[in-house]
């Protein structure tokens, strides 16, 4: 009876478990799309466990001086009935993953694919190999490649959306699956979304330090340069759609000639210097505010203050933040010992990037 009630137990559990998910990124959203197979199978075991109840309780009833056949009959169907409970559970999970269709930002790399740098450098890298030498040096000890609705809430996605949650769909193409556990640094799911550019997150690889003070990421810097190409590859390939990245639309920005000598520089101090790590030029959300539009923008500082942005709030910005902070965001940017021909280059990249 025990059992039996257990079981019952158990079952409206993971039945209202199931159906109280109301996530359209997970499955079994509501009863029906549990398939007609599970809840044939799920009879099927309840009907099983009934019978097995009813009949060990009429063998009891039959033969209450002899315990010890009823024990053994009990024990050998209770085996049977957990082996079958435990292999429809796989089954049902391995066939209803093999139906999973892929979505459009599923990774897709193929052995020997190469990609070449969105961010404009000379470098190109393989995604696919990449992914061995991340597993190979241990980045999921502290990095998962599983971005849960609850990381949006409280940073571990480091600026994810609400639509960049993880979806079965998104890792049907991988040769193998290696989401990770811990999370002792950010989820990596978007972080190709974030910064596709290779430059930094060779430069990041090789000294994470250089741009977070803090952190607690060993540096990779003795990865040979074709290793540290491939990762870096491989983590801009994430969160980006294939397709896209393949065919080179993903560029944020090319290169572009004719802009002045003061933008270009400005440009590559903005990877090189890491900013990219905290700002994005596109008007998505980061560590730090965005670079578009932000010219001439009336900005709110944490003390309430109204202030324009100009040129002279632009470097003091830089030359030392700790002066203005922004509404809304963490005072963690390092100040930056630039030349005026540095900063004046990233003021006119600011610039060009939109803005009154
Ligand atoms: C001991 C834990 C640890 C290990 C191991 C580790 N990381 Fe990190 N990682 C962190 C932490 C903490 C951060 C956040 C601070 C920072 O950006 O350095 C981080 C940040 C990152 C970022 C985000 C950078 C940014 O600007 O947002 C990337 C990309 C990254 N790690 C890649 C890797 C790769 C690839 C490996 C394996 C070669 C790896 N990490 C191994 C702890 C770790
Ligand atoms: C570790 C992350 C980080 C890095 C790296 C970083 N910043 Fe920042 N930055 C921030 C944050 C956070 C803010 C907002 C808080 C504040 O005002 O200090 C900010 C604010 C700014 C602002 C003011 C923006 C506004 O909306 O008013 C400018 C300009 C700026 N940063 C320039 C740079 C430049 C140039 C670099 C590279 C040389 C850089 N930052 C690197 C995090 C960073």
């Amino acid at each position: 009876m025990k059992i039996f009630l257990s079981g019952l137990l158990m079952w409206f559990l993971y039945a209202g478990l199931a159906f109280a998910q109301n996530d359209p990124n997970r499955p079994w959203a509501t009863w029906g799309d549990a398939g007609l197979g599970y809840w044939l199978i799920a009879s099927l075991i309840m009907v099983s466990l009934f019978a097995f109840v009813a009949w060990s309780l009429w063998l009891r009833g039959k033969d209450p001086e002899e315990p010890s056949t009823t024990r053994y009959h009990a024990l050998g169907s209770l085996v049977v009935v957990m082996t079958f409970f435990t292999l429809a559970l796989y089954l049902i999970v391995a066939t209803e993953a093999q139906s999973v269709p892929a979505t459009d930002r599923a990774w897709d790399w193929q052995p020997g694919e190469m990609l070449q740098d969105p961010g404009g450098a000379n470098i190109a890298g393989e995604p696919y190999r990449g992914y061995h030498v991340y597993l190979a040096n241990g980045c999921t000890y502290c990095h998962t490649l599983y971005l849960r609705p609850e990381d949006v809430v409280t940073g571990w996605g480091e600026g994810a959306q609400e639509a960049d949650v993880s979806q079965m769909g998104d890792f049907v193409n991988y040769p193998f699956g290696l989401l990770g556990t811990q999370r002792s640094g950010p989820d990596l799911t978007i972080i190709g979304k974030r910064i596709p550019d290779m430059t930094y997150q060779i430069e990041h690889l090789k000294d994470p330090g250089k741009f977070k003070p803090n952190t607690v990421m060993p540096n990779f810097d003795y990865l040979s340069d074709q290793d540290l190409a491939d990762l870096a590859a491989y983590l801009v390939s994430l969160g980006n759609n294939p397709v896209d990245l393949k065919a080179g639309t993903l560029t944020q920005q090319p290169p572009d000639e004719n802009a002045s000598e003061a933008v270009q520089l400005g440009q590559s101090l903005y990877r090189g210097l890491g900013c990219v790590g905290c700002h994005t030029i596109d008007g998505n959300a980061s560590l730090g505010p965005t670079w578009k539009d932000l010219w001439g923008k009336q900005e709110t500082l944490d003390d309430g203050a109204v202030i324009t942005v100009d040129e002279a709030y632009l470097i003091e910005a830089i030359v030392d933040p700790g002066a203005s902070i922004v509404q809304g965001f963490p005072n963690v940017m390092q100040p930056y010992d630039l030349s005026d021909e540095e900063l004046n280059g990233l003021v006119e990249y600011i610039k060009s990037l939109g803005g009154s």
